[in-house]
């Protein structure tokens, strides 16, 4: 350019007056530069994700990467054996019982950073006062059962002086004398196999082994067939190859099964409602109204062990047919006589809270339970010392700055071993904070009984909790991480929760998505002595998990679901997994059947199947939105996603509540859920969509006619609800 004009350049230049331009310059110069700055500061400086807003708006010190390092480097198996053996080798803590591991707990939760609380109900409860039983022969006494298990020298918690007599929970007072027949593992089809070889249990006592199914319902199956007590008896059957006839040494010398195990636990008819029996659907406290319980069992039984159980299994022999594993059925010549004396009485039970603030109006329960049936077992003791792991980690991030956006409660239940008292009464307290703020219960009970790693819950939760193993090792480096080592087993994915611990009134009373965690029992592990003087810190350091390693890594799995579940913007909830697994059951039932309802129902299913798909994608988008950085001028688009994060958060908080009804399962309306609940003949497993799969089995057009009905109308407002 300039040489173009250099031609016209003047040759002689006009020396004109100097005249400074200097000032008008700066001045150009000092506005252009704050203009070019303050561009370059809008559009370079100001991008920022929803994400970081939130966290710079609360003040939290630590981006969800950070939490997730920070868990991983503090949760410490040197920790949680501390807590194990306070808890291990704590006063006896029977439901009600235990007033120093209650202030311990709350001690810790308060050291934690935790706000704590104490919660109190009064319920009813049985403590053992006598009992016996023997083998007679007219006035001569047979063999009498020792009902005691017997002190290994090995293990202290086996010989503490204070240790608690074999009993049942909530089992009937009464004394019988009568004739035995023997049950097998007391399941409904284990009496219509005795019905069919023409064996009454009509006055008789009846004789069955632990296993299969929960006792209580092996109680009520005999109670309903006319028998006058129930003895219940713990083998070897259910232990797959760990047993002393292929070589393996008893407990505390080896790793089977000691035969002189008892295992105690209760009894009454979980399937109608857990919690006190006196208050179903309220909070049981002191001049609360109360029934009179119709769930507890009408006839005396006794848990015994196998020592107890050979003698009356070698007097059937010979007598009856012998359906089961060559023992004889009966009924017997000889009579059993069995006496059974238990104090009711009401106790005050207590729950310890203890809370992290979050920032929205959500919260995220993570409970298990305190009390115990034995001294010092593994239930509940290595899933307490994994919460109060958890409770400790994220009481010091919290201390440290760390600021979730939902509340984390941490509740520590009593009496669960008589019924998930303690949960169940609190729930019913609260039910309609939690009905509207709940977002999730965790639950641990037996944290640790074997080495595979195991998850029920709500389909909804199964998100989060995979996305949790993910970033665990595997703690017995079969594979690379947890995640891997649960897809490689035959326990892969969630399964579907039934009855049996702390999650049931969450879950299948208030539909909050609930899971329940562990490392459990498999074939090949050392014999697991449920509810025995035998469950033991003895036997976790020597036959279970010694180094505490799986309990860390079952610890870092919860933590880090907790964090998925309460430190990201958008609810990690996810809905595929829940369409499929009703669409597969519901074809699975009603696929026979040719009705204009039944083939609208599969439809349905179909549909909320497709529009799950895309509705999850939605998600996965805003989750990605929450975390993408824009310029500040694209400010609306972030305050839209905000907008319908915010709603897609409300859905998803209320989502599994649509399938509740009202009037609940039939004959049993404090179990609302209508797609999960405890299976009427056994309260440990699942009974998927209860209602038609009870009328199915029963033949009952009308009832299936109705469930039909209740079913279509959950999946159309399920299917309202998602898609869009
Ligand atoms: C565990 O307990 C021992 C003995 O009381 C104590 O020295 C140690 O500091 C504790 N460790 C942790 C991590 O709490
Ligand atoms: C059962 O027998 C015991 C011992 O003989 C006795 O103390 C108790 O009162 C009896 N109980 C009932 C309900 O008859
Ligand atoms: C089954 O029991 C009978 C006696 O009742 C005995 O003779 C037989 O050997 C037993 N069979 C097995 C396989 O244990
Ligand atoms: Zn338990």
């Amino acid at each position: 350019m300039e040489h173009e004009h250099a031609e016209n350049v003047p040759l002689v230049r006009v020396v004109e007056p100097r005249k400074s331009r200097f000032p008008q310059r700066m001045c150009f110069y000092t506005v252009a530069g704050i203009i070019t700055l303050t561009v370059a500061q809008l559009i370079f400086l100001a991008r920022t994700s929803a994400a970081r807003d939130w966290d710079h708006l609360h003040h939290s010190r630590f981006s969800r990467q950070q939490v997730r390092r920070i868990i991983s480097q503090e949760v410490s198996t040197e920790s949680i054996a501390n807590f194990s053996k306070v808890y291990y080798d704590g006063e006896p803590h029977l439901g009600g019982d235990g007033p120093e591991l209650t202030a311990y707990t709350q001690d810790k939760f308060l050291q934690f950073g935790l706000e704590t609380r104490l919660e109190s109900y009064e319920v009813l409860l049985n403590r053992p006062i006598s009992h016996r039983a023997a083998l007679i022969d007219g006035d001569k006494v047979v063999y009498e059962l020792s009902l005691e298990e017997d002190v290994q020298a090995q293990d202290p918690s086996t010989r503490r002086p204070n240790r608690i007599p074999t009993f049942h929970g909530y089992s009937a007072s009464g004394n019988v004398t009568a004739k035995f027949v023997f049950a097998n593992y007391g399941q409904k089809s284990d009496f219509q196999a005795l019905e069919k070889a023409g064996v009454s249990c009509e006055g008789k006592v009846v004789l069955m082994r632990y296993g299969k199914i929960y006792r209580g319902n092996k109680v009520l199956h005999a109670q309903s067939r006319g028998a006058k007590a129930v003895l219940i008896y713990s083998d070897s059957s259910l232990d797959g190859d760990i047993t002393t006839d292929n070589g393996y040494k008893y407990y505390p010398e080896g790793p089977a099964r000691n035969p002189s195990m008892v295992e105690r636990g209760m009894v009454f008819d979980l399937t109608q409602y857990p919690g006190d029996p006196t208050t179903p659907g309220r909070a049981s406290h002191p001049g609360s109204d109360r029934i009179e319980p119709e769930t507890l069992p009408k006839i005396p039984s006794l848990p015994i062990s196998y020592l107890d159980a050979k003698p009356l299994l070698d007097a059937l022999e010979g007598h009856g047919p012998a359906i089961w594993d060559n023992i004889s059925s009966g009924p017997s010549t000889l009579e059993v006589l069995v006496e059974n004396e238990q104090d009711y009485d009401y106790h005050t039970i207590t729950n310890v809270i203890g809370e992290i603030p979050g920032l929205l109006d959500e919260e995220v329960i993570v409970g298990n339970h305190r009390d115990a049936w034995i001294l010092g077992g593994a239930d509940p003791n290595s899933g307490t010392a994994v919460v109060m792991e958890v409770a400790r980690v994220l009481g010091d991030l919290y201390l440290r700055g760390w600021r979730p956006y939902r509340r984390i409660v941490f509740a520590s239940w009593d009496a669960e071993e008589y019924g998930m008292v303690g949960s169940t009464e609190w729930v019913e307290d609260h039910a309609r904070r939690l009905n509207r703020k709940a977002l999730a219960y965790l639950n641990i009970d037996l944290g640790y009984s074997g080495d595979q790693f195991a998850v029920k819950a709500s389909p909804l939760l199964e998100a989060a909790i995979k996305d949790a193993t993910r970033f665990v090792d595997d703690p017995y480096g079969r594979h690379e991480t947890v995640y891997d080592d649960w897809m490689a087993s035959p326990v892969a994915g969630v399964r579907p929760l039934g009855s049996g611990s702390d999650y049931t009134a969450f879950f299948n009373h208030l539909g909050i998505p609930s899971a329940d965690l562990r490392y459990q029992f498999r074939d090949g592990n050392p014999a697991y002595h449920y509810h025995s003087n035998y469950d033991s810190l003895h036997w976790m350091e020597n036959y279970g998990d010694p180094d505490f390693e799986a309990h860390a890594a079952l610890s870092k799995v919860l933590a880090l679901t907790v964090i998925n579940l309460v430190g990201h913007g958008v609810v990690p909830i996810r809905t595929r997994s829940y369409a499929v697994l009703m669409d597969r059951v519901l074809r699975q039932y009603l696929s026979n059947m040719e009705t204009q309802e039944v083939r609208d129902v599969l439809e349905t299913a179909e549909y909320l199947l497709d529009a799950a798909s895309s509705y999850d994608n939605q998600l996965e988008r805003l989750s990605r939105e929450y975390f993408r950085d824009y310029a500040w001028y694209h400010f609306i688009t972030k305050f839209a996603n905000m907008c319908r994060i915010k709603v897609a958060n409300f859905k998803l908080v209320r989502l599994e509540r649509i399938f509740l009804h009202k009037d609940g399962i039939d004959g049993r309306p404090w179990y609302k859920h209508i797609v999960f609940a405890p299976h009427r003949d056994d309260g440990y497993a699942p009974a998927l969509f209860p209602g038609l799969i009870e009328a199915i089995e029963d033949s009952d057009t009308e009832k299936l006619d109705k469930w039909i009905e209740i079913v279509h109308r959950a999946l159309k407002t399920a299917l309202h609800t998602i898609a869009n």
